[in-house]
C-alpha cells in the first residue's frame, strides 16, 4: 500500500485551531499513546493554544480505564505519561474535531462507515499515511497480544508519524 499524505491534512495546513482526534480499537494501548505522543510534540513546539488533541476507541468496553499497563510503561521509558481514560468515540467527535487519525484498516473502514456526511467521512485519515520509516508496516498494529517488541513498534511508529503529522499542519 502506497503512503499518501491525505489532502485534509493538507487543506488544514496552517489552521488556527485543530482538533486532533486518534482512534483505535480499545483506546487503552495505541490512540492514548498517539496521545501522548503529539501532546508532547506540540508543548516543545509552544503550540497548545493551536491544537485539541484527543483519543478514543471503537470498543467501549474499557470506558473509564487509564491505559494498559503495558503501554504505560513502556510509553513513561520514552518520557510520555499517559493519563488518557479510555472513552468511545461518539458521533459528535465528528463535529468536534478536524482530523479522526486510526490505527489499521478495520478502525479506518468502521470510522468513515460511522461518518454522518461525506465530509465526515474525509476526516477518517490513516496514521501510517504520515510515517515516513518502517516500510514493512501498513498500519500501526494492535500490541494487545503480543510482547513488548509489539508496544516498542508502536512508539516507534507514533514518534516518526505525528512528527510528520504536525509538520503538515504547523506550517
Ligand atoms: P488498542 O488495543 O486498540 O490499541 O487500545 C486493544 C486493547 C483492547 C482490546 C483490543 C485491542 N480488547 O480486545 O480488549
Amino acid at each position: 500500500m502506497k503512503r499518501e499524505i491525505p489532502e485534509v491534512a493538507k487543506d488544514l495546513a496552517g489552521k488556527d485551531k485543530i482538533g486532533i482526534l486518534f482512534v483505535c480499537l480499545g483506546n487503552i494501548c495505541r490512540s492514548p499513546a498517539a496521545e501522548g505522543v503529539m501532546r508532547q510534540l506540540v508543548e516543545e513546539r509552544g503550540l497548545e493554544k493551536r491544537f485539541k488533541i484527543d483519543s478514543a476507541g471503537l470498543y467501549g468496553g474499557h470506558a473509564g480505564d487509564l491505559p494498559d499497563h503495558r503501554m504505560r510503561v513502556h510509553a513513561i521509558q520514552r518520557g510520555y505519561g499517559l493519563i488518557h481514560r479510555s472513552r468511545k468515540v461518539r458521533m459528535s467527535d465528528f463535529d468536534d474535531f478536524d482530523l479522526i487519525v486510526s490505527m489499521d484498516h478495520s478502525n479506518y473502514d468502521r470510522l468513515r462507515e460511522m461518518a454522518p456526511t461525506v465530509d465526515d467521512e474525509k476526516k477518517v485519515v490513516r496514521m501510517i499515511d504520515f510515517v515516513k520509516g518502517f516500510p514493512q508496516c501498513d498500519c500501526v498494529p494492535d500490541p494487545y497480544y503480543d510482547g513488548a517488541e509489539g508496544f516498542e513498534l508502536v512508539l516507534d511508529l507514533l514518534e516518526d508519524g505525528c512528527v510528520n503529522l504536525l509538520d503538515v499542519l504547523a506550517v
